[in-house]
């Protein structure tokens, strides 16, 4: 039987992306969302993705999330950690509500829904655990306090999952990408994205897509020896 994948924030964006590719990889895919119902409809409509409504940011609500997918689809071999909100604003500006909003999300929101999962991959010694940082977790970003030191955390957890999951046969590894053409990034002033374009070799903005086949390469048997790694794909914007 094929393994079953769930991923957070998967019914739009890089998420939807993600979702797609691995259905077309011959996953079982599920996908998590927060709050776009009609979205989440639209894209159950166009893909035959099943589509389950629940906030990362809360545990209890993960813990059960998880438990109806396992019996509707089967246990989850694959999660991957897409979900993540910005609440951009310089740090003199930002507010308490605003850093713990991104942090509740991006950061405690892969400890919620791995937790959960965490127990039945060992059981049965095999597990992918790939999650989404970001560029911004690598080098910092105005404006990006919350954002950039979730994302550093975010890659904090999968090198220390990578060490206890290994000898259970699972994997925990993180993609990083740079600025890509989602709403996320269509939502900066556009004078100011215009100018981190210019910033990125490639010249222009990445894909959806060109993130999607990161995290399929990640969850196939040829990642096998890939563990506590991160893919950066960023159009050579910054050079880790
Ligand atoms: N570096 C240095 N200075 C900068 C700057 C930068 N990158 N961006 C803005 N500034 C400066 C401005 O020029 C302005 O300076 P002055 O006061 O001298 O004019 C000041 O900082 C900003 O002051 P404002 O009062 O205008 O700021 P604001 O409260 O209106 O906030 C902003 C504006 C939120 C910073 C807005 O510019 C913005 O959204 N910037 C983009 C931040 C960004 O890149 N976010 C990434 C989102 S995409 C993503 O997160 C996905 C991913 O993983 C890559």
């Amino acid at each position: 039987m094929s393994r079953t994948a769930l991923v957070t924030g998967g019914s739009r964006g890089i998420g939807a992306a993600i979702s797609v590719a691995l259905s077309n990889a011959g996953y079982q895919v599920a996908a998590t969302y927060a709050g776009n119902d009609a979205a989440a409809a639209a894209f159950t409509e166009q893909t035959g993705i099943k589509t389950f409504k629940w906030n990362v940011a809360e545990y209890d609500e993960c813990a059960a999330g998880i438990s109806k997918v396992e019996a509707e689809i089967g246990p989850v071999d694959i999660l991957v950690n897409n979900a993540g909100i910005t609440r951009d604003a310089p740090f003199h500006k930002m507010t308490k509500e605003q850093w713990s909003q991104v942090i509740d999300t991006n950061l405690t929101g892969v400890f919620n829904m791995t937790h959960p999962i965490w127990p039945g991959m060992r059981e049965r010694k095999f597990g992918r655990i790939i999650t989404i940082s970001s560029i911004n977790g690598q080098k910092g970003q105005f404006a990006q306090v919350n954002y950039a030191a979730s994302k550093a955390g975010d890659l904090g957890i999968t090198k220390s999952l990578a060490q206890e999951g290994a000898r259970y046969g699972i994997t925990a590894n993180a993609v990083c990408p740079g600025y890509i053409a989602t709403d996320m990034v269509m939502a900066v002033p556009e004078k100011v994205r215009d100018g981190i374009v210019a910033q990125i070799p490639t010249g222009r903005l990445g894909e959806p897509e060109e993130i999607a086949r990161c995290v399929v390469f990640l969850a196939s048997d040829d990642a096998t020896f890939i563990n506590g790694s991160t893919i950066t794909a960023n159009g050579g914007q910054h050079l880790v």
